[in-house]
């Protein structure tokens, strides 16, 4: 930018034969006034101008587009104009007049600053990310182990209001009973008890396991064996709903040490999900492929999709958009609790309306 006409012109010319591409601007306003309109990355700024100054033109560039490196050109005389101008944000200044290699080095230097600066704010980004992911992994593992504790402690209880809950029922049945009043409605509160016992029990069990077991045994877990098996049990949903189940994989067997319980366990809870998720005639899709040291499986469906505001919530506990007696909201808490547990990792990504896409590694042997 520079109301010289003449000096502005050459200098554009030469800057495109060095292979920039210049806007030109003969004042401050129409400066700002293309900046609006285009991307620009560094701003050669003449510092004496009529109409708003050079120096006021830089702190409303730097105001409105942080990124944009500006040059200031400064009359030899006035030389604490370009110090004004590095203290409003200024790449740098060079004094008039200019020479043309100059000019081109500073500029380069400049888009070489910007750069750097994205780079900087990228690895910024990232880390925050990376902040909260360990922040988000610890917050569920703690949650995991006290929901563990909370389960065991309440099955004993709940084993006792059951029986209770039996023995009544089975007591109210007996003819001698018929005549006794309310009987109907007090069959109907036990039934209820019955009910939520059930729903507590379901809770329980996915904290738990559903085999009572001391510690976790580590054997060798034929992945595809054990995912077959696991779509075994989904089969009557599968074909109800007549869903299609596709393969991608090599003839391989998918081998790793692990405890085939707990990886059961995720299968099962990711596969039901994925039942859930799809309309009539949907498709999953399983993926698996293996590297030296991990293997990877990604369970895709076709269904109904997350939206981006519950994309952070569905591994929380109890976080479900399911009707109270179909789900817990606990599928995927286990199945992150299990997986970091097994040192390794679970990746999600979904597009409402399209579909969504689990991906699991894990260590094809745990240290
Ligand atoms: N494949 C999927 N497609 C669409 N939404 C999903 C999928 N998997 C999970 N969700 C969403 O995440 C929520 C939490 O899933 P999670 O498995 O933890 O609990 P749930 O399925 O609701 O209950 P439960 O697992 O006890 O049956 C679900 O309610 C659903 O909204
Ligand atoms: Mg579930």
């Amino acid at each position: 930018m520079d109301d010289e006409d003449g000096f502005r012109t050459t200098i554009a010319k030469r800057l495109g034969k060095r292979g920039f591409v210049p806007i030109q601007a003969s004042s401050g306003e129409e400066c700002l006034d293309i900046l609006g309109r285009k991307p620009v990355g560094v701003v050669v700024l003449d510092v004496k101008m009529p109409g708003i100054s050079g120096i006021d033109t830089l702190k409303a560039i730097k105001q409105a587009y942080k990124k944009i490196q500006v040059i200031l050109l400064t009359g030899n005389i006035t030389v604490s104009d370009g110090i004004e101008g590095i203290k409003a944000g200024a790449f740098d200044y060079l004094t008039k007049p200019v020479e043309l290699d100059h000019l081109v080095n500073k500029i380069k230097q400049a888009f070489e600053m910007i750069r750097l600066e994205e780079e900087k704010q990228k690895e910024l980004e990232y880390r925050a990310k990376l902040e909260k992911k360990m922040i988000d992994t610890e917050r569920l593992v703690s949650l995991g182990t006290m929901s563990t504790g909370i389960a065991h402690e309440i099955n004993n209880p709940l084993a006792i209001i059951n029986e209770s809950a039996g023995f009544m029922k089975q007591v109210i049945i007996q003819p001698e009973m018929s005549r006794i009043p309310q009987k109907e409605a007090l069959l109907l509160g036990i039934e209820k008890i019955e009910k939520s016992i059930k729903r507590a029990r379901k809770i329980t069990h996915q904290l738990l396991g559903h085999v009572k077991k001391q510690k976790s045994q580590i054997s060798e877990v034929d992945l595809k064996a054990l995912l077959g098996e696991t779509l075994g049990l989904l089969e009557r949903e599968v074909e109800e709903k007549n869903i299609q189940i596709k393969w991608k994989t090599d003839k391989k067997k998918k081998v790793l040490w692990s405890d085939p319980y707990q990886i059961r366990q995720i299968l099962i809870n990711l596969l039901s999900n994925a039942v859930h998720a799809v309309k009539n005639n949907g498709i999953i899709t399983l993926s698996l492929w293996e590297t030296d040291v991990d293997i990877n499986l990604e369970i895709k469906d076709n269904g109904i999709g997350i939206p981006k505001k519950n994309l952070g919530k569905i591994f929380d506990p109890f976080f479900t958009t399911k009707p109270f007696d179909e789900g817990t909201g606990l599928g995927l808490f286990v199945v992150h609790k299990i997986i970091s547990s097994l040192s390794g990792e679970v990746t999600v990504e979904s597009t409402l309306g399209k579909g969504s896409s689990f991906m699991i590694n894990l260590p094809k042997r745990l240290e």
